[in-house]
């Protein structure tokens, strides 16, 4: 059983999920020794990710491994109707793009229909509703897994209160996850984003990154190739002092609002752009956020100030000001890699989406000696994705002489 806009849409899915497929060679291997193996064997596995044609190849993954999947979209703009007709004719896909919040929330109880023994999540909505209005399936659930910062950030809350039911991977703290995924993907697909909504030319205009987090290292550096003058704001000293070393200009967020042509939040906290901020803002500016959810600029404060939008172009609401000064949003506020242009690319999605894989595997095998906690991703299984990325890429790399080794070991030496 599904729910898609458009069955239609199939074969156009298909070929895109084919395109992404070529670009996910780590994922492949996976496959491949899934399907020989079947370790995933009678798992019900309920994951809710953005529906994109990386996402397909991490499901057809799954399924080659084994298990009955359902798939539901983990957030509403990023849904590719043509991958998820696609899909629907091989697993239980539940996702149209732009549906209402009664929608995602009715696709998300969909896919927990399907009583799983595994989660597996991108920012933490599926096991929230399964652990508020679904508890009575909670015992049946033996493990899952945590895509992104935001929905980590969650969990381990969670885990804290002592509610959480049952232990869960926090796919997100693997080096090769958020090294990659969140810093070159979010990095090259936000800056992406912006451009096909806007076709604004970046060089020289000054761009505002709100956040210098993984996320935010991957934006400044990607906004700086493009020409822009970087500015960053950020609440952590640490990290702050990394952007300034890096030679962007850091200031407090009020000073970059009066300067900023281009703004991106990537925090992940909340009322990162507020009204103060807005009322400071030159004419023409354009916000824009990648962090997971549509929380960290203000829309309440954008319409209290200028009314309702006008949708000026596809992704891009204008907000007249009772000045004059027009200020524009990208995407709704959503995640405008997502939002306006296919997220990340596939190749750095091949990393997250084993990990994913790898993961699944692992709580499976071992969910009898697991507790309740968030646990990280096993060093084996990320040395395991960057080695097989490194053989993808055709790039090899020294080993450590047994010298080195009994070097590296001993305490005695240069005494
Ligand atoms: P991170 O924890 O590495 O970085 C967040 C940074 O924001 C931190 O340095 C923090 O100090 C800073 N920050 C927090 N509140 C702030 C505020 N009010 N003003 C300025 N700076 C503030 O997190 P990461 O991995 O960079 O993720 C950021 C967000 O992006 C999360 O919501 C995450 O889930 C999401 N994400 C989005 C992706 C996408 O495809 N667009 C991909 C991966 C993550």
């Amino acid at each position: 059983m599904s729910d898609v806009r458009d069955a239609g849409l199939a074969d156009r899915g298909r070929e895109r999920i084919e395109w992404a497929a070529r670009e996910m060679k780590v994922l492949e291997l996976i496959r491949e020794r899934f399907e020989k193996e079947r370790p995933l064997d009678g798992l019900r596995l309920a994951a809710c990710l953005h529906v994109t044609t990386e996402t397909a190849n991490l499901v057809r993954t799954l399924a080659a491994g084994g298990a009955e999947v359902a798939l539901c979209a983990s957030n509403p703009l990023s849904t590719q109707d043509d991958v998820a007709a696609a899909l629907a004719d091989e697993v239980h896909t539940f996702a149209i793009r732009g549906i209402d919040d009664e929608g995602y929330y009715r696709h998300i109880n969909a896919a927990l229909d399907l009583r799983p023994s595994i989660t597996m999540d991108d920012g933490a909505d599926l096991v929230n509703t399964l652990h508020q209005k679904r508890t009575d399936q909670l015992p049946e659930v033996v493990g899952g897994t945590e895509e992104t910062t935001t929905g980590v950030i969650r969990l381990r809350a969670m885990a804290e209160d002592g509610v959480l039911a049952y232990p869960v991977i926090s796919v997100n703290d693997a080096k090769t996850k958020h090294l990659f995924d969140n810093r070159f993907g979010t990095g090259q697909s936000t800056i992406d984003a912006i451009m096909r909504a806007t076709n604004l030319l970046l060089a020289g205009r000054i761009v505002v990154v709100m956040g210098y987090g993984m996320c935010g290292r991957g934006v400044a550096s990607r906004a700086r190739g493009f020409g822009a003058q970087v500015v960053i704001t950020e609440v952590d000293p640490v990290s702050a002092l990394e952007a300034a070393m890096e030679g962007y200009r850091v200031l407090p967020g009020r000073e970059a609002a009066r300067i900023g042509d281009i703004f991106v939040t990537v925090t992940g906290d909340t009322g990162v752009i507020r009204r103060e901020h807005i009322d400071l803002m030159k004419d023409g500016a354009v916000l824009a956020n990648s962090g997971h959810f549509d929380v960290e600029i203000d829309k309440s404060a954008l319409r209290e100030a200028a009314g309702e939008p006008r949708r000026l172009r596809e992704h891009v609401d204008e907000y007249r000001m009772p000045d004059g000064r027009r200020i524009h949003l990208l995407g709704e506020g959503r995640l405008v890699n997502l939002a306006a242009a296919e997220g990340h690319p596939a190749a750095v999605m091949d990393m997250s989406f084993a990990n994913q894989a790898l993961s699944v595997e692992w709580v499976a095998r071992n969910a009898d000696s697991l507790e309740r906690r968030v646990y990280p991703v096993p060093e084996e299984i990320d040395a395991e994705v960057a080695r097989l990325k490194l053989h993808s890429m055709g790039i090899e790399i020294d080993e450590l002489t047994p010298e080195q080794e009994s070097y590296l070991r001993s305490w005695e030496h240069g005494t």
